[in-house]
């Protein structure tokens, strides 16, 4: 969507449009009301609250310890601190996989705490879930292809679907469709078989690792700022933030050791 058409609040009926109309969706993880507020300004269409905040923002090595407490303090956050945006919250490892009760308790707490819709790993194994949640009146997003919760299942990061798989990732995405998901993120995916699921599915999806002819990009938002060193090959660094805030930090550490900060207009004498 573009500046001058963007909805009060973008909702799944603006997603489906965007599809049909062919104009791109945008997406960026958010996981705090610092960030998520710039990321509003900027026009993005959707926020992920992505259970990936375990590793920008809490250190951890992988998405596997990431909560339920975790991902409903960050939900809040980023609600508390945008309007426009649709905010899709993660279900974290371990809190849904058993089954559709479970999915639902985790989801009405992140719901509750201002998600829009969550978002779960998995294919035809979690339609169960899906039917439960849409049932209930929750917005379900399915996400298949490279799926970081499964990381040692699956060997680490690496592209998923290709030969004989992508009959596997066909059915997984039809699936999670028809048990009434709303948009499904294909994450490192090939790009050719990715095109073929988009222009098949009616539903958006949303690529990251998929090429450029998913419905939508979602990045998590440190990498398309280039705040840390090292990003991933499918990733666009758009800034270099982590280097500027490094600049900015040196220079105030320098300014206070050398006493040129504060300066006279830092403070008042009385
Ligand atoms: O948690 C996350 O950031 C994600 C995206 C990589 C899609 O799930």
């Amino acid at each position: 969507m573009t500046s001058t058409d963007q909805p009060r609040r973008v909702r799944l009926h603006h997603l489906q449009q965007a599809k049909e109309d062919r104009r791109p969706l945008t997406m960026l993880t958010a996981y705090d009301a610092l960030i998520a507020p710039i990321l509003e300004a900027a026009g993005v269409d959707m926020l992920l609250v992505g259970d990936s905040l375990g590793n920008v923002t809490l250190g951890f090595d992988s998405t596997l310890k990431v909560t339920v407490d975790d991902m409903e303090r960050a939900v809040g956050a980023v609600a508390r601190s945008t309007s426009r945006p649709l905010i899709v919250a993660d279900l974290p490892f371990g809190s849904y996989e058993t089954g559709p009760q479970a999915a639902f308790q985790t989801a009405a707490r992140l719901m509750r705490a201002g998600a829009h819709a969550v978002k779960l790993e998995g294919g035809t194994e979690r339609v169960p879930a899906i039917e439960m949640l849409v049932a209930g009146g929750i917005p379900v997003m399915g996400h298949i292809g490279y799926t970081p919760q499964s990381e040692h299942a699956l060997g680490g990061p690496r592209l998923q679907g290709r030969g004989s798989e992508g009959e596997r990732l066909w059915a997984d995405a039809l699936a999670l469709q028809d048990a009434g998901a709303f948009g499904i993120v294909l994450e490192m995916v090939p790009a050719q078989l990715a095109k073929e699921i988009t222009k098949a599915l009616k539903v958006p999806t949303i690529g990251i690792g998929a090429g450029p002819r998913c419905d939508g990009q979602v990045l998590v938002w440190s990498d398309m700022a280039g705040m840390t060193e090292w990003t991933p090959s499918f990733v666009r660094r758009f800034g270099e933030l982590g280097a500027q805030l490094q600049r900015a930090a040196a220079e105030y550490v320098g300014a206070v050791r050398q006493g040129s900060f504060p300066g006279p207009d830092n403070y008042r004498v009385e």
